[in-house]
């Protein structure tokens, strides 16, 4: 018999929220959104108008009875207070990433978590994608030979060159939403699904000093720009199964479409991992004997191409509908709800978001101290999905 639907409510109803939205009213049988919020009514009234769920407040979020988990998709600076809030009130949550502005606050979370024996899960759920999953099980099946290094970069230019990221998205120059908060979860969740935890750092990472506007077409130009949060990180990583690694997060540079990704260099091959912000591939082999990198079938589904996992009677709405829609965001919160029906970890567990933001607080303490780093958190490796998940989500979450 199907387990009881999770119900959910989600706080904070902006750009991400349509995703999440689309996905866990119409793709995930496991989850029964109730409503959404926002501090600005507008936002939160028309994504229930769209998606045919409650407007309500936080607080009535908080004290609804039948409301297992907090979804919350609130910026960077509000996603501490809003956790905290709901983990009082005795809900599971799921919160975008990270987890807080600073690796103290998430710490305080997740020991609240832990003391009220609650689920605290987080983003990026990029890597449950059929791309990473591709990935993962290439390098389980010996594709590369024995890995040895990976190489995760994400330079962009939040603040110049062309794409003047932060008139979009304004947290990104707020505390919690400079890249190597907004973009770095996504390659270390990555890694961590590919190699388990990392041991020690090694490296750097700060704010860039006399920052100003360098865009000539931005009319703050030359104007100075007020950044706390670190803007740069590059670290050196020991995972503890062996693999060393690097990740380079920078929003300083030019906004190019090529220069993101992860790579893994084996004793017998190479590994081209995609975009870990996508759910799908291309996923890139250069193996033992051959001289060009072939692009290899995706092993599993879920790469946010397939329309085949609505449910009966869902439609995509309009243009920006499913713009947002192709982005799979909120499988994780489904595999969360599963979890706790069935009395197993969670993938997107508290602990790898833990570690996220753990190694940038790293980074930054290796400037500092200009010492090796030994990691705190150790995040269990997820489990795998099967691979030839190519049907329904929801069937391979649970093979027991
Ligand atoms: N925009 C994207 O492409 C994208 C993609 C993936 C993940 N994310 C992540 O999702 C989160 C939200 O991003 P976004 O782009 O949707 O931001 P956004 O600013 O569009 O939306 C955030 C919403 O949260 C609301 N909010 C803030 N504090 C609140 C509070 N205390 N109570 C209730 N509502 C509150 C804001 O009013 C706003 O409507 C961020 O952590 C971001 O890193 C964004």
């Amino acid at each position: 018999m199907a387990p009881k639907a999770v119900k959910v409510g989600l706080i904070g109803s902006g750009a991400i929220s349509y995703t999440y939205l689309d996905n866990m009213t119409k793709r995930f049988d496991i989850l029964d959104v109730v409503g959404c919020s926002d501090i600005i009514p507008e936002r939160s009234e028309k994504r229930s108008k769209q998606f045919n769920i409650r407007q309500m407040t936080n607080d009535e979020i908080f004290a609804d009875p039948e409301i297992e988990i907090v979804v919350n998709t609130t910026y960077p600076r509000s996603h501490y207070k809003v956790t905290k809030a709901a983990l009082e009130a005795g809900k599971h949550v799921f919160s975008e990433k990270m987890l807080a502005v600073t690796f103290e606050e998430a710490k305080e979370l997740y020991d609240l978590a832990k003391s009220k024996g609650l689920r605290l899960g987080c983003a990026p759920d990029t890597f449950l994608g059929a791309g990473y999953q591709t990935c993962r099980k290439l390098i389980d099946d010996g594709f590369v030979g024995i890995p040895l290094t990976v190489h995760a970069v994400i330079v962009r230019g939040y603040h110049d060159n062309g794409k003047v990221v932060h008139d979009i998205k304004p947290f990104v120059l707020d505390d919690g939403g400079t890249i190597p908060f907004d973009m770095g979860g996504y390659y270390i969740h990555a890694m961590v699904n590919l190699f388990g935890p990392v041991k020690r750092v090694a490296g750097f990472g700060r704010t860039h000093e006399n920052k100003i506007y360098h865009n000539p077409f931005h009319p703050n130009y030359k104007q100075p720009l007020p950044l706390s949060s670190p803007t740069i990180i590059q670290v050196s990583l020991e995972f503890e199964c062996g693999v060393y690694g690097t990740l380079t997060c920078c929003d300083e540079g030019f906004f190019g479409p090529d220069i993101q990704g992860i790579t893994v260099y084996g004793t017998n091959g190479i590994l081209v991992c995609p975009d870990p912000n996508t759910f799908g591939g291309p996923v890139k082999l250069l193996a033992n004997g051959g001289n060009e990198y072939v692009t290899m079938p995706l092993t599993h589904g879920y790469s946010g191409e397939e329309r085949s996992f609505m449910r009966p009677g869902a439609q995509q709405q309009d243009f920006e509908s499913m713009m947002w829609a192709a982005s799979r965001r909120g499988i994780g919160v489904a595999d969360m709800a599963w979890a706790i029906r069935n009395g197993r970890a969670q993938r997107c567990s508290a602990e790898l978001a833990l570690h996220a933001i753990e190694i940038v607080h790293a980074a930054v303490e290796c400037d500092r101290t200009g010492k090796v780093y030994e990691m705190t958190s150790r995040p269990a490796r997820p489990e795998a999905l099967p691979s030839g998940f190519i049907g329904c989500p929801e069937a391979v979450f649970d093979t027991n």
